[in-house]
């Protein structure tokens, strides 16, 4: 395997989720990485240690995690922009505490998700230096400013000619909203053009780029596998009745893989893929996610988008090309009949994902139906084999070791299978 594929740079894999969080918002362009922008340009000022800007970076790449489940999210994000007051009351900290939870097992994002959970939390002259009965960190009152500042710019306008009055809005909350040395920070950054044209600049990932310095995570390590669950979780959480389902997949991938004798490290690359073969999802409103009928001819098109934007955001990072495959060809079928690409012939490894795929999905509940049993699911993966749709092969594999599989839907039935099916992922 070349040197390139071997290791993964962590910004990468960082930046590939705050472009995946985007999509859900297109209309506020890059707000997360501009968030970052933001509150590294302000830590700078504060001449924090390099570890503090890192963490910071992170924090401002994945602040709204835990906002993708919300159909009022919209509504959240735009609650600084003058006249668009949030009344989102509780939801404005949940998503933060929600973001928090998501992230803080991660060991690398640990602080990063500290600052994540009070980054909604006002200064207030002081009181927010805590914030049920918890210390808010600085950071969060970073995140604080940089979140407010990163969705001020109006798009179309020229950025510097808009400078001032963003400044304005910014100092006109001093001591309520922020902290006043923050503020200052800011004031100090945002005296120089370069400042703006940074924010609004397609080159923002250069910038950032030289605060993750150069660590880098092999393919195979658990770091990786333990970033991707976490990834999985972002997607999965956001309906109630996807909540297992990338562990799901990554957990039937594997098995197949080890069925078909499969090097262990191609397994590992199954399982990743499964974890992420619906990151573009998050490009998908939670009201359709949710929906309990049908959906309509128009809703079925932005569902159709979602491995497209899989495919392009995980192959954007080097070193993870097999997985944005394997991953994104999920809904593409043998006979071409598939999408996004109607492609014939996809590589082994995605034919697997794709029967881990559909075979997860008819063991999981839906809201239009109940979760299928093992017999059941496999009858029907049988019948699509039969039509040239699904690989007849990977689909004998499934039925080959019904004491796995089997075992697998009866333990995701249970309440607390969650655990259960993670470690089965692992
Ligand atoms: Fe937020
Ligand atoms: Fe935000
Ligand atoms: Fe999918
Ligand atoms: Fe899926």
């Amino acid at each position: 395997m070349p040197e390139s594929q071997s290791n993964i740079r962590y910004f990468d894999v960082v930046l590939c989720v705050s472009r995946a969080l985007d999509l859900l918002s297109p209309v506020l362009s890059d707000h997360h990485q501009r968030t970052a922008y933001v509150a590294a340009c302000i830590a700078e000022e504060l001449q924090l240690d390099a570890e503090q800007k890192r963490d910071i970076v992170v924090a401002g790449a994945l602040h709204d995690a835990g906002a993708v489940s919300m159909s009022s999210r919209l509504a959240l994000l735009q609650s600084a922009l003058p006249g668009h007051e949030c009344d989102c009351g509780e939801d404005v900290h949940r998503h933060g505490l929600d973001g928090y939870r998501l992230l803080h097992e991660f060991e690398p994002f640990a602080n990063a998700a500290r600052a994540i959970r009070f980054h909604h939390v006002d200064w207030e002259g002081g009181r927010g230096a805590e914030f049920d009965g918890e210390p808010v960190p600085l950071a969060s009152h970073i995140l604080r400013v940089a979140d407010n500042v990163a969705i001020l710019p109006r798009r179309g306008d020229n950025i510097l000619a808009q400078a001032r009055h963003i400044r304005a809005l910014i100092r006109a909350h001093a001591g309520t909203r922020y902290r006043e040395d923050l503020v200052a920070a800011f004031e100090q950054a945002a005296q120089r053009e370069s400042f703006w044209l940074d924010l609004v600049s397609p080159y923002k990932e250069e910038i950032l780029r030289p605060y993750f310095g150069t660590h880098r995570v092999a393919l195979a390590s658990d770091a990786l596998y333990e970033l991707a669950r976490l990834l999985g979780r972002i997607i999965d959480y956001r309906s109630p009745f996807t909540v297992l389902h990338s562990a799901n997949v990554a957990a039937a991938a594997q098995r197949i893989g080890e069925l078909a004798g499969m090097p262990p490290s191609q397994v590992r690359i199954l399982g990743l893929a499964g974890q992420l073969h619906d990151l573009g999802k998050l490009a998908v409103p939670p009201e359709i996610l949710d929906k309990p009928a049908g959906l309509s001819a128009q809703e079925e098109l932005i569902v159709r988008q979602h491995p497209y934007h899989t495919y392009r955001i995980l192959s954007m990072v080097p070193g993870l090309e097999e997985v944005a495959l394997y991953g994104a060809l999920h809904h593409e079928r043998i006979d071409g009949s598939g999408y996004p690409y109607r492609m014939r012939g996809m590589p082994f490894g995605s034919r697997v994902v794709a029967v881990a795929d559909v075979f997860a999905a008819l063991t999981e509940d839906r809201p239009y139906r109940a979760g299928m049993s093992w017999e059941r699911s496999v009858g029907i993966l049988d019948g699509m084999a039969a039509r040239g749709v699904l690989d007849g092969e990977v689909v004998a594999l499934v039925r080959r070791d019904p004491g796995a599989f089997g075992q697998f839907v009866e333990r995701r039935r249970e309440p607390a299978s969650r655990g259960v099916a993670q470690a089965a992922a692992s």
